[in-house]
C-alpha cells in the first residue's frame, strides 16, 4: 500500500441510528457505526482471537464480540475490561452522501 487513501464505502443513510454495517474498503474489514448521531469507523475483527465484531451486540457506545463477550467502546477501539488493548479504529468523512474511509495508515 502507497499511505493512507480515502475509500468511499456506503451511503451515509445506510446506517440507521444504534446499528452498523460492514464494509470492506480495500478488502479491509471495518464496521462503521452510528451512536447518538455520530459515526465510527472500527476493524470488524476482535482483538481477541479475531472473531468478526458483526453480529455483535450494540448498547451505546459499548459492540460486544458474538464469540466470547469482549467488549470495545467504538468511539476508541478500546477493550472496557483493559483498555491498552484495542481494535483499529479509522477517520472517516461523509462527503457527497457517501462515507468515507481513510485506510492504509501505519
Ligand atoms: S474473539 Fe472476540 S471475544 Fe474472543
Amino acid at each position: 500500500m502507497t499511505g493512507p487513501v480515502w475509500v468511499p464505502t456506503i451511503d451515509d443513510t445506510k446506517v440507521r441510528e444504534g446499528a452498523y454495517a460492514a464494509v470492506f474498503p480495500m478488502g479491509l474489514g471495518v464496521l462503521l457505526v452510528r451512536v447518538g448521531g455520530d459515526l465510527f469507523a472500527i476493524a470488524n475483527k476482535c482483538a481477541h482471537m479475531g472473531c468478526p465484531l458483526e453480529g455483535g451486540k450494540l448498547e451505546g457506545h459499548v459492540l460486544t464480540c458474538p464469540c466470547h463477550d469482549w467488549r470495545f467502546d467504538v468511539r476508541t477501539g478500546a477493550l472496557l475490561d483493559a483498555p491498552e488493548l484495542a481494535v483499529a479504529t479509522f477517520p472517516l468523512k461523509v462527503e457527497d452522501g457517501k462515507i468515507h474511509v481513510r485506510v492504509g495508515e501505519e
